[in-house]
């Protein structure tokens, strides 16, 4: 199979990974891509939004598959448009990426589909919104409902915060249309789980839970950011609780999506709670997280092409996967500055070295080839991963890894996993 990957991140590179250990893969392109994914594909310079390219591209070089990871493609339409040009492609189409591309549609597919979620209103007008914020006080959580690249939820801890929320996505277009409009919902008390599951429209299938660390700080401080960290298999995320979010959140949500004449296929993440009432919903999202996304490749023991194709011809119903009993835990390092202002074109070295230690995979993300020299180019820019039998043992080799690297601008969270060592 000729497979064309969509994406630059770690993730991107974490799926060209597993595509290159399938038996069914014969050619493997990623537009863009980065310099560690062009190890194993051929790298493409064309954007992850010039959908017409893309789809020019695939049909003039007989792609058997498309694989898009971010958001913002499927979002825009790109598995409508590889359809309608006969190519076919893994993820949602445009109007089911609404799950991540709506916060208000994702609530109202909750309400309708009886998953538990946050208690939730939408506004439409500012001062609504903050008359709103007054009844209620505050803890409270300000929502912009577009794709906002992860700057569109504020968990205010005070009613001035909640307001100056409001005031910057609807007032003074901080996030242009993305914040026209706002969800403002109860703010939920418990750990925060990741959970994937596999979906061809009618039938889902688990893949695994991750934790990720959202916060760039250590013990869970600072800014938010796209994710420093993650590790699987979660401790906190039992086989029950497995079942029971399969049971109460993805198949109610197929089938609602279905009904709908809108089906879902694709990965569906749900982005969850733990509370002491039991998980709820935060949001979904429509694609793999990332960091979350290395750390299953890596724990993934099935043909992860022929679990893509088995979701994209409806067949998932006779499809199982398997698993390693490994754990895998992920480190984010991103360059100083980073989330609001990342250091850019500071050279990297020594990943060869980080690269050799036994159970290490570094996944490259922000990273550009220049002169011969590795540099960074964007906010994350490696994922430094590692497997082993526990979270444990995991960790500390990724972070062994982490020791290799020479780069006096980059810096990394140093207690990732320490909710599972908690639990342990
Ligand atoms: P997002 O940018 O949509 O991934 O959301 C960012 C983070 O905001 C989530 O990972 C949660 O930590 C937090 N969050 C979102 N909604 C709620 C809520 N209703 N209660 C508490 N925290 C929330
Ligand atoms: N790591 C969270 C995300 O990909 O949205």
């Amino acid at each position: 199979m000729r497979v064309l990957v969509v994406g630059n991140g770690g993730r991107e590179h974490a799926l060209c990974h597993a595509l290159s250990s399938s038996p069914l893969l014969t050619k493997l392109w990623c537009a863009p891509g980065n310099p560690g994914i062009a190890q194993l594909a051929e790298c493409l310079p064309i954007g992850v939004l010039d959908i017409p390219e893309l789809v020019a591209f695939a049909k003039a070089n007989q792609v058997d598959l498309v694989l898009p990871g971010p958001e913002a493609p499927l979002v825009a339409g790109i598995v409508d448009a590889m359809e309608q040009a006969g190519i076919m492609a893994f993820g949602p189409t445009a109007a089911a990426a609404a799950l991540e591309g709506s916060k208000t549609f994702t609530k109202l597919i909750a309400d309708a589909a009886g998953v538990p979620t946050a208690a939730w209103e939408r506004f439409d007008d500012a001062q609504s919104a903050i008359d709103f914020v007054h009844r209620r006080g505050a803890p409270i959580v300000i929502k912009a409902d577009g794709l906002a690249a992860g700057k569109g939820v504020v968990v205010a801890t005070t009613e001035a915060e909640a307001i100056a929320a409001i005031t910057s996505f609807m007032q003074d277009g901080s996030l242009g249309n993305a914040g026209a409009s706002v969800v403002i919902e109860e703010c939920l008390i418990g750990e925060e789980a990741s959970f994937f599951a596999l979906c061809d429209g009618t039938t889902a299938i688990p893949l695994a839970a991750a934790q990720d660390h959202k916060r760039v700080g250590d013990g869970d401080t600072g800014p938010n950011t796209g994710g420093m960290g993650a590790y699987s298999p979660t401790p906190a995320f039992t086989d029950q609780l497995q079942n029971d979010v399969m049971a109460r959140f993805i198949r109610p949500t197929l089938v609602e999506m279905a009904r709908r004449g809108t089906p879902f296929r694709g990965i569906l993440f749900a982005g969850l709670m733990l509370t002491q009432d039991g998980p709820k919903l935060i949001e979904y999202n429509v694609r793999f997280g990332d960091p979350e996304c290395q750390c299953l490749m890596l724990r993934l023991k099935s043909d992860l092409l022929a679990a893509l194709m088995a979701a994209v011809d409806g067949e998932l119903a006779h499809f199982d996967l398997r698993w390693h009993e490994t754990a895998a835990v992920a480190v984010t390092m991103a360059a100083s500055g980073y989330p609001a202002n990342p250091k850019r074109n500071t050279v990297i070295r020594g990943l060869a070295a980080a690269q050799a230690i036994p159970d290490a995979t570094l996944f490259h993300a922000g990273t550009d080839l220049r002169d011969g020299n590795i540099i960074a180019n964007g906010g994350r820019v490696l994922t430094v991963c590692a497997t082993g039998p526990s979270i444990a043992k995991a960790r500390d080799t990724a972070y062994r890894a982490v020791s290799c690297i020479d780069w006096p601008e980059g810096f990394c969270r140093s207690d990732i996993a320490w909710r599972a060592l908690v639990h342990a």
